[in-house]
């Protein structure tokens, strides 16, 4: 039986139920109130066309509902209450079953719940005598004017006795606090989304090499993200996580490049950066290989670069250390590899120190090493650490800046590790590298004693990958 398939997964995750009680728990240590937390709304592409629909991450980490139009209240003594799309046979026929308001508090653990017509009637009645409201500050535009609205009509109540809540807080705080280290059932489907991007990229290596190897000239970059979709959705997952980049030679370059028609021909490199959503959850991974199989002397000399860069970056990531310690790792790699591969002119930059204090690597290393991962690619987390003192740092740009250190990691907490070297061609950079774009990307669990990288089922190593697309199918 394919490892893969859905009905391995047995998950045992927080319920939502729990979830909610800790950020009520949360809310209430903290002075007490009632949040409110909608869903994402539906968003138009064209004509009558919508774009297909994706929840909130942090409504569906608290509620497990998929459903449009709902919202969620939540008191700070754990009361819930679930507004939603009412049962409607003649809608229903045309886009699908509703939950309901009736069945909603035995689905889903919710104390009560209401059709989402009735929230401009209740939430009054729910806010007042409140001492705060609770909601996510700068996530859903369209939400701040409404609690504004609700807020003016608890205060002219205020001659009946009723008073209004006297603050609004952020819950992103408390939200994202509890999305950045993931539980166990959360791991599991981390790591189902991690393998299924990973059989994803070699499927896409095959495929080139099958093609070119059946004489074609070229494939298209849409061919090969047709076939990163087939493999995630054969699989179960429900979609890419984030807009697939399939860079065939110099469009490697363009750092968020996405999959268009360009060909790619058999002596480029094709830069792959596509993962997959799987129940909620995202992956995030990147491959770069030889699009005939076979990887040129240059290319080989600068992918080696931006790996062994990877490699001290899986190194310093570990518990204890600080999220940014894989990023200096790498960029120490990466400058160096600079520097012997003559891209960048030691009479001109300097040594290793010189180059990184001056951040002169940013010519070719222009992005961060990686990002937390999670229900978002780039999901919810301070990146800083809140409870340390401010220190001074290099700014990377021959200055210093003052700020709070980097966050130190612990075990449950995703990573990504990708580090890249991008070369436009320039009088002063040899020929030979113009237009190589390369970026190893992996998704890292923090274990207790180090990181586990959920996506190396797709191969990183130059003779593995080369061996992959050597052997016929
Ligand atoms: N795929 C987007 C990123 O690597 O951050
Ligand atoms: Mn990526
Ligand atoms: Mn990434």
């Amino acid at each position: 039986m394919n490892a893969l398939l859905r009905d391995t997964v047995s998950p045992s995750s927080a319920t939502p139920a729990q979830r909610r009680a800790r950020i009520a728990q949360a809310m209430a240590r903290d002075g007490g109130g009632i949040a409110i937390i909608p869903t994402a709304p539906e968003r138009r592409r064209n004509s009558d066309n919508d774009h297909p629909y994706r929840y909130d991450s942090h409504f569906h980490h608290l509620t497990g509902f998929t459903e449009p139009q709902a919202w969620l209240v939540l008191r700070s003594d754990g009361h819930s209450t679930l507004f939603c799309r009412p049962r409607d046979p003649e809608h229903e026929i045309w886009d699908g079953f509703r939950l309901g308001p009736e069945a909603a508090p035995a689905a889903l653990g919710v104390d009560e719940a209401y059709p989402v017509g009735e929230l401009d009637a209740r939430l009054p009645q729910l806010l007042a005598n409140q001492p705060a409201v609770w909601w996510c500050f700068g996530v859903h535009t369209e939400v701040a004017p409404l609690i504004e609205a609700w807020l003016a009509a608890v205060r002219r109540r205020s001659r009946d006795g009723i008073e209004c809540p006297a603050s609004q807080r952020d819950l992103n705080a408390l939200l994202d606090e509890m999305r950045l280290v993931k539980d166990p059932g959360e791991i599991e489907l981390m790591r189902r989304a991690a393998s299924i991007s990973a059989s994803a990229h070699v499927r896409a290596m095959r495929f080139c090499a099958e093609r070119f190897r059946a004489g074609a000239t070229s494939v298209r970059e849409y061919e090969i993200e047709a076939e990163l979709l087939h493999e995630f959705r054969r699989h179960g997952a429900q979609s890419p996580a984030y807009p697939s980049i399939v860079a065939a030679g110099p469009n490697a370059c363009v750092l968020h490049y996405a999959a268009a028609d360009a060909p790619l021909l058999p002596g480029q490199l094709c830069l792959v950066d596509a993962g997959c959503e799987f129940d909620g959850y995202a992956s995030d991974v990147t491959r770069t290989f030889p699009a005939a199989g076979r990887f040129s002397g240059p290319q080989q000399a600068l992918y080696e670069i931006v790996l062994a860069a990877q490699n001290a970056a899986v190194s310093a990531t570990a518990p204890g250390r600080r999220h940014h310690d894989a990023h200096d790792a790498a960029t120490r790699v990466l400058s160096q590899g600079m520097l012997d591969s003559g891209l960048l002119d030691r009479n001109k930059v300097g040594d290793l120190d010189a180059v990184i204090e001056t951040a002169a690597y940013r010519r070719f290393f222009m992005h961060g090493t990686g990002h937390w991962i999670g229900r978002d690619v780039h999901d919810v987390g301070d990146y800083l650490s809140a409870a340390e003192a401010p220190v001074a740092r290099a700014d990377g740009l021959g200055g210093t800046v003052v700020k709070k250190p980097s966050r130190i990691l612990q075990p449950g907490m995703v990573v990504t590790l990708e580090p890249g070297l991008y070369v436009r061609p320039a009088e002063d950079v040899a020929e030979k590298f113009w237009h190589i774009g390369i970026r190893i990307e992996d998704d890292a669990l923090i274990t207790p004693d180090g990181c586990e990288l959920m996506s190396r089922g797709a191969p990183v190593e130059v003779a593995e990958i080369e061996a992959l697309m050597r052997a016929q199918a």
